[in-house]
């Protein structure tokens, strides 16, 4: 008999405002930047207890680069000493970690410690943690037509065959399941390219706390609200105006 897949509960982060929490508080942007790396870990561990099974945080982005260069070197830093700091940690924890986006950019150091981190967590079978980096929907999209062009190219793909699964699996988040909830903490409104494609379904919140502010408390009230959305069969519209009561 066939077994039945998991659960799954797939969250997406846009962790926002660093730079305005610091230079709210007459701070360096890359202050900011090193304490929103600080919240990560608090949120990680706290997956399990709230039913999260993939977690995918959005950390830069292929428009970040024009942002300038020292603030652009700050973030590549805080990324490596991130990810040599917290490797055996999140072994430990189970966590299997991937990243998604273009890996030829960055600094080499850095592209090195990603494979690691992936090569060392690729049996844990905890949460499963992506990281954005260098990332952007529609680069992602591109990238998977180039693949597909190629194999169309090369005879071995007909075109009929490319249907919306064949595409899903060419993109950087094919082991993933969709995101259920995307949140962008600071307030902003908007998604900034982060997974277009996959976030068809998902539902969005938008709280006005800056990452570097954001708790576990927060993040559990959202995935309660989440929820309790989800549980509400439809959601109930207010009443017209102008209708009888
Ligand atoms: C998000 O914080 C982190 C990255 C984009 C790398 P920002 O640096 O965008 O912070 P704000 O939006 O300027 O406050
Ligand atoms: C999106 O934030 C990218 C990340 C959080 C990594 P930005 O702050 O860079 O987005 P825009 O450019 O203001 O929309
Ligand atoms: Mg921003």
């Amino acid at each position: 008999m066939q077994q039945a897949a998991a659960p799954t509960f797939h969250v997406g982060v846009i962790m926002d405002g660093n730079g305005r929490w610091a230079e709210a508080r007459g701070l360096a942007r890359l202050s900011g930047h090193a304490r929103g790396a600080r919240r990560v870990s608090d949120i990680v561990k706290a997956c399990p207890s709230l039913g999260v099974t993939h977690l995918t945080l959005y950390a830069f982005s292929t428009e970040n680069w024009r942002r300038p260069l020292a603030e652009v070197e700050g973030l590549m830093r805080i990324f490596h000493q991130y990810i040599q700091g917290k490797m055996a940690g999140l072994r430990r924890n189970d966590v299997r970690v991937r990243f998604l986006g273009m890996r030829d950019r960055l600094p080499d150091g850095l592209r090195d410690l990603m494979g690691r981190l992936e090569q060392e967590t690729r049996h844990c079978g905890g949460l499963n943690l992506s990281i954005a980096i260098d990332y952007g929907g529609r680069d992602e999209l591109t990238r998977a037509v180039r693949t597909l062009s190629q194999l169309v190219a090369e005879g071995a793909l007909p075109p009929s065959a490319i249907c919306e699964t064949r595409l899903a699996q060419a993109l950087d988040t094919r082991d993933l399941p969709d995101p259920d909830l995307i949140i962008r903490t600071s307030g902003e409104i908007r998604i900034s390219n982060f997974l277009l494609w996959q976030a068809a379904y998902a539902e969005f919140d938008f709280p006005a706390v800056a990452w570097p502010d954001f708790t576990v408390q927060h993040f559990g009230s959202l995935i309660g609200a989440y929820h309790a959305r989800r549980l509400s069969a439809e959601t109930p519209l207010p009443p017209a105006v102008g209708a009888r009561p």
